[in-house]
């Protein structure tokens, strides 16, 4: 940038058609001037380009995905996909989530039955496989805590895709459950992707919290 801004400078300094000393030492500040604008344009345009989404510039390119059976996790990534200014993708079961199938409590509800198979095993169908993975660097993936860990349905998302190389980011909401050994659970089911560790949230935290804490898997 330096030697750039003193090629310029000296090229002013000596193209100038009239010789007198004023009229050199006005292109001297005049091309000094034009270099320091272009130059502090090109570095700030260079941290746009790297906080932006689009994905032309450096490896920072987010999704945020997630499951909600009730609505609440929808609201958290719908919120922290505005804050980090991520896109957005749901991830929908083929047969919607009914009052009865969410019935923690009777051991026959379908969520029971789904999430009580042996090893984690079963896994719910997608409505659609169409979110454009390839397409992004960091995926955060939300859903809400069942049995103390991501529905299963979670894991039928993570094998319908090639997530190599990708980050892979989990956020959930609970009734009070931590996210616990999740992370683990999830890089079994994705290994050639890197599964970091999660974060909650349950509790409201400041949008530059959220922003810092996106922007730290880059
Ligand atoms: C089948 C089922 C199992 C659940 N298991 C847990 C649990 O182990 N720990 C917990 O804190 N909350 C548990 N919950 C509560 C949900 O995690 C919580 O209500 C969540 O915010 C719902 O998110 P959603 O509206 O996006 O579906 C469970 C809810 C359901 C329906």
């Amino acid at each position: 940038m330096i030697a750039t801004c003193l090629t310029r400078c000296l090229s002013a300094f000596f193209t100038g058609t009239k010789t007198s000393s004023k009229f050199r030492a006005r292109n001297l500040v005049l091309g000094a001037f034009l270099c320091t604008i272009r130059d502090v344009s090109r570095f700030v345009c260079a941290d746009e380009r790297l906080d932006d989404n689009s994905g032309g510039y450096g490896m920072n390119r987010k999704l945020v995905t997630y499951f909600s059976a009730s609505g609440v996790t929808k609201r958290a990534a719908e919120s922290f996909a505005s804050i980090i200014g991520a896109d957005l993708y749901e991830i929908k079961p083929a047969v919607p989530y009914t009052k009865e199938d969410l019935n923690w409590m009777d051991n026959k509800s379908r969520s029971s039955v789904e999430m009580k198979a042996p090893g984690l095993s079963s896994r719910p169908a997608l409505a659609d496989v169409d979110a454009n993975i390839s397409a992004y660097d960091v995926i955060f993936i939300g859903f809400p805590i069942w049995w103390y860990t991501a529905p299963t349905i979670v894991h039928t998302f993570l094998e319908s895709y090639d997530f190599s190389g990708k980050i892979v980011v989990p956020f959930a909401t609970s009734g009070g459950s931590p996210m616990g050994n999740i992370s683990s659970t999830l890089q079994k089911v994705v290994p050639s992707a890197s599964v970091r560790p999660g974060r909650m949230m349950n509790d409201r935290v400041s949008d530059q919290t959220l922003r810092d804490w996106a922007n730290s898997f880059v």
